[in-house]
């Protein structure tokens, strides 16, 4: 791979913690046969969660002396930072959570703890980025029109430390072309997302036909879904996305329908995966003002910039019995381990609860999911 004269100069840095970064960047542009590396707009690290990182991760974090050097998002912790009390962690998870936290903070990353960083920053099409978090990268890429690979935490991390990253994969547009036509039979997209990924053979990029026009929360449920069950991280859909006439209709065509789920009776209904926009709050409130007051457990999750600027919906939705958590989520935070069985909204939740959290889900349509949470035990 070619390296500038600065580039190659920051593999002989006196500062181990630039050197390695560079060293993960280089090795991953030789691995992929990427021809150099370019500048990024923005990097999103993933791997913040002690419940996902461990002791290991935290230990590795607090010994690296390095500052990012592009604008860079954390993904959701493992709680609550102002509520963590109310959603049942303890001190001592607490405590290792926060040291994650305060060393992203050293190397100046942003702690916006979101999976949804383009809802607080405005990315535009053909803006190279460097994110991890599979359902952002997916939006990023197919509703935006940005470009990027699905970092690891690791390589994320190094990009935004060298504030570059190897240019090959999704970066280049010839690459972005759809491989498969798909129409969409069921009603549900966050189901058809799930299966969807698991018909798709590595590699194959499809142009999606939606059986009816989806709104961009549809679409971004349906992303999230579609890259929980595989390693897509693009789709085009006819007449929606940005690039989708950009290049051929492919010959090969299949059929999806919505994948198949257990059903288990709720104790705790989560939505916000990936987390909620300010129009899906506002349903939110319309649907609890239809169906009456919260009987059962509803935490709905989105990022501490859309709770702040949506802070009288929230009051609302709150005195009506929800609750709106921010900085985490129901997938990657210890809390949703309590309960017997969440419902999800979400595709990627819905795959992800029992893996991760060893914990019964079941899905409905939003509108189930409030009702559902306004019903008597
Ligand atoms: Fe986001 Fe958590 Fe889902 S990080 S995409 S809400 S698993």
């Amino acid at each position: 791979m070619f390296l500038t004269k600065e580039e190659e100069k920051l593999l002989e840095s006196p500062n181990e913690g630039i050197r390695k970064c560079m060293e993960i960047l280089v090795a991953v542009g030789e691995i992929f046969g990427a021809e150099k590396l370019i500048e990024i707009k923005s990097a999103q690290i993933s791997g913040v969660s002690y419940s996902n990182i461990g002791e290991a991760g935290l230990e590795w974090l607090e010994s690296l002396d390095v500052k990012v050097t592009v604008d860079s998002f954390l993904n959701p912790a493992g709680f609550d930072l102002e509520r963590w009390k109310e959603m049942g962690i303890e001190e001592s998870y607490r405590e290792k959570q926060l040291r994650i936290i305060r060393a992203f903070e050293r190397m100046g990353v942003k702690l916006t703890l979101t999976c949804t960083p383009y809802y607080l920053e405005e990315i535009k099409k053909n803006d190279h980025l460097a994110w991890a978090e599979s359902s952002a990268v997916i939006y990023a890429n197919s509703i935006i029109g940005a470009r990027t690979n699905r970092e690891s935490g690791i390589t994320a991390l190094a990009a935004a430390v060298i504030g570059k990253t190897p240019y090959y994969g999704l970066h280049i547009k010839e690459n972005r072309a759809p491989t498969v036509l798909v129409k969409i039979k069921g009603e549900n997209f966050a189901l058809a997302g799930l299966e969807l990924g698991k018909a798709l053979k590595e590699g194959e990029i499809p142009l999606v036909e939606f059986n009816r026009k989806p709104s961009e929360e549809e679409l971004k449920l349906f992303g999230a879904a579609l890259a929980s069950t595989s390693s897509c991280s693009m789709f085009h859909a006819v007449e929606l996305t940005p690039e989708w006439k950009d290049f051929e209709t492919p010959r090969e065509k299949i059929e999806v329908d919505e994948a198949e789920f257990e059903k288990c009776s709720p104790d705790l209904i989560a939505i916000g995966c990936p987390h909620v926009s300010k129009r899906e709050l506002e349903k939110i409130y319309e649907l609890l003002k239809k169906y009456g007051r919260v009987k059962r457990n509803l935490w709905i999750f989105t990022s501490r910039k859309i709770k702040d600027e949506c802070s009288n919906l929230v009051r609302k939705i709150e005195e009506l019995g929800g609750k709106v958590f921010s900085d985490t989520c129901m997938v990657v935070s210890p809390a949703s381990e309590k309960f017997n069985c969440v419902m999800v909204n979400s595709g990627k939740a819905l795959e992800y609860l029992p893996k991760l959290r060893k914990v019964n889900a079941t899905f409905a349509s939003l509108e189930e999911c409030v009702r559902w949470a306004t019903l008597e035990d």
